[in-house]
């Protein structure tokens, strides 16, 4: 049996841009929503979710050739000149094979282990004296600003800056390194580029590439205290191997692409909610402890990553719903973390929240997300940061008012008007 909701447009922008009533929706109605044009099953309900994340077996990571199809369609949309031109980029690319997000066990347990080694409980604490550092380095930035485009200033460059100094990105290449990453983050937002645009991204990610293999190279001979110094020089699991160049860039891509953006996201919503509900703003002040469950909630209200693939490799079920082996399904975490089966007020942002932290924004089972500490850590020391220098944070009237990018797998805001008071 397949469920059909016939009045849930979920791939229309403004679906997109405001997605949480079709989620509802299909929560109640169609957990396991069948959209036949795409042929993909939609995960909205959180024990659903949690039951295909689990079982790794049926619900495989395997999904590069998803991502490839899309970036085919985009690609065979361009006119001739652009699609040779992309062509002639892409050859020239070394090939990255999956190492993490798109692989699964034993193989994904073998890159899991040597990564882990970027991101030990005492590398986190060691790092949070330049985490801070970072943060209110962006801040004095501010100067005597009291309005300002939040993205541009803050959400936006404490992440990036923060991964560049922690992968170990030369001075001299940090302006680059920004551009480069950043249109590395637009890979998984799969909508359409004016062809120009494409032909941009692929050369950078060619530029980028040639500039990671620079940077492993120079840390197998000098080595740094650095992430690409451990990448160039840590083995690989029972093959005792290094890394190949395109291992390691696979892996700092993933870096880039899931770390990046994604943590600039989380700082956008968390603002935009102490806009919206500005009460909470004083009692975070007041109360810096309940910040990490503030944390928890922007990450489950505004899930960075809404969602992702996985291909069934078996003929199987799931809430009723016949999944044949080669379907794909979605796993929508956004949705889930608004289920109101596993979370009271669940639309609230809620301070005082029991097990908060059970919020499916970073995923679970094997593949919760490798940078979860770290990205936790700049969002738990950002806020209190931002708290203590402006008051009375607000939406600029005179602005555009923020709106959420038009995008099935990612949701960020582009820009964010802000104005407060100084303190
Ligand atoms: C608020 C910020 C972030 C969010 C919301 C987020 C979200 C996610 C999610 C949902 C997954 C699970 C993928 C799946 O289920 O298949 C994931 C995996 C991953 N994330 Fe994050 N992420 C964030 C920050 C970071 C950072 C800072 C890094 C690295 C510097 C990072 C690197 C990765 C990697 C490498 C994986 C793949 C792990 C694996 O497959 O074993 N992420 N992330």
């Amino acid at each position: 049996m397949s469920n059909s909701v016939p009045n849930v447009q979920l791939f229309a922008p403004e679906t997109l841009i405001e997605p949480y009533e079709a989620y509802q929706t299909l929560r109640d109605e169609a957990p396991v929503y069948h959209v036949p044009e795409l042929n993909l099953h939609v995960i909205t309900r959180y024990d659903l979710l949690r039951q295909a994340t689990m079982d790794t077996k049926t619900y495989s990571s395997k999904y590069d050739g998803f991502l490839q199809e899309s970036q085919r369609i985009a690609f065979a949309a361009a006119t001739p000149e652009v699609q040779s031109e992309l062509m002639r980029l892409t050859e020239a690319m070394i090939e990255a094979p999956p190492t993490m997000l798109t692989l699964d066990e034993p193989e994904h347990t073998q890159y899991r282990s040597l990564v882990n080694k970027l991101f030990t409980a005492s590398q986190i604490k060691n790092a949070a004296s330049t985490v801070q550092g970072v943060i209110d380095d962006t801040i004095s930035n501010f100067g005597d600003a009291t309005s300002l485009d939040y993205v541009d200033a803050f959400a936006g460059p404490v992440p990036l800056r923060i991964i560049a100094d922690r992968l170990g990105i030369p001075q001299q290449d940090r302006e680059f390194f920004d551009d480069a990453a950043s249109a590395a983050a637009s890979a998984l937002r799969l909508t359409p580029l004016p062809g120009e645009e494409m032909v941009r991204r692929a050369q950078l990610a060619l530029d980028l590439q040639t500039l990671c293999v620079r940077l492993i190279e120079e840390r197998r001979i000098d080595p740094q205290d650095d992430m690409i110094t451990i990448l160039a020089n840590s083995k690989l699991g029972e093959e005792d191997r290094q890394l190949t160049h395109g291992e390691c860039i696979s892996i700092l891509n993933q870096f880039l692409v899931a770390g990046h953006e994604t943590t600039a996201s989380a700082f956008s919503w968390g603002m935009l909610l102490l806009c919206k509900n500005p009460e909470l703003q004083d009692q975070l002040r007041e109360n810096p402890e309940l910040t990490k469950t503030f944390v928890e909630e922007t990450l489950r209200m505004e899930a960075p990553v809404q969602g992702l693939p996985r291909l069934v490799t078996q003929d199987t079920e799931l809430g009723g719903v016949a999944l044949p082996a080669g379907s794909m399904v979605m796993l929508r975490y956004g949705a889930a973390n608004r289920d109101g089966r596993q979370f009271a007020e669940p639309d609230t942002v809620d301070l005082h929240r029991k097990r908060a932290g059970a919020q499916l924004a970073f995923g679970s089972g094997v593949h919760f997300c490798i940078g979860a500490p770290l990205a936790r850590q700049e969002l738990n020391l950002g806020f209190p940061a931002l708290l203590r220098h402006g008051k009375n944070f607000r939406l600029n009237p005179e602005k555009p008012a923020p709106a959420a990018e038009a995008s099935f797998i990612l949701r960020n805001l582009p820009h964010l008007h802000i104005e407060f008071d100084a303190v």
